[in-house]
């Protein structure tokens, strides 16, 4: 079954001169799928809690290009991790089959997803306790 430890934060390399920075993220190099979608967060109080979903079909990358939020990560036995996300190099990778909720967001917070799938609802597992069901049912 899924563990809240398949979740991981991966560093990407800074590509940085004189100019500023760069970060690139290519398929199956930087990151553990091929990319199909990108979309992002932005404009969310510190007090919404996003997310609150697990998905059958879709990995994700989420990294903070901007400001800070926190990602809390729980399987289906109960065990949860919470990842701050504060730097542009720092991207978290979830598995497909975790729960997630992204909270604290900062004012000037903008949160890149990346994802290996086109937008598909059926796939969002939005109820906790279903989630819970189908996999401790497997
Ligand atoms: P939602 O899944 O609720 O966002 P979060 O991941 O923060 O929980 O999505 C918000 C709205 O945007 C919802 O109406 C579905 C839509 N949406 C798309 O059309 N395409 C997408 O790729 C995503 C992630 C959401």
């Amino acid at each position: 079954m899924r563990s809240v430890d398949d979740a991981k934060i991966i560093n990407f390399v800074v590509r940085g001169d004189e100019r500023g920075s760069l970060i690139a993220v290519e398929s199956m190099k930087d990151i553990p799928f091929d990319i199909k979608r990108i979309f992002y967060i932005f404009g969310s109080d510190k007090e919404v809690i996003r997310g609150k979903h697990a998905n059958e079909k879709s990995e994700f990358i989420l990294i903070n290009v901007s400001g800070t939020s926190k990602v809390k990560v729980i399987d289906a036995t109960g065990n949860k991790k919470i990842f701050l996300l504060d730097k542009p190099n720092k991207a978290l990778y979830l598995p497909t089959l975790l729960w997630k909720e992204m909270y604290d967001f900062s004012p000037d917070s903008v949160l890149l997803v990346i994802t290996n799938t086109l937008y598909d609802s059926n796939e969002y597992i939005r109820d906790y306790d279903s989630f819970i069901k189908k996999e401790l049912n497997k």
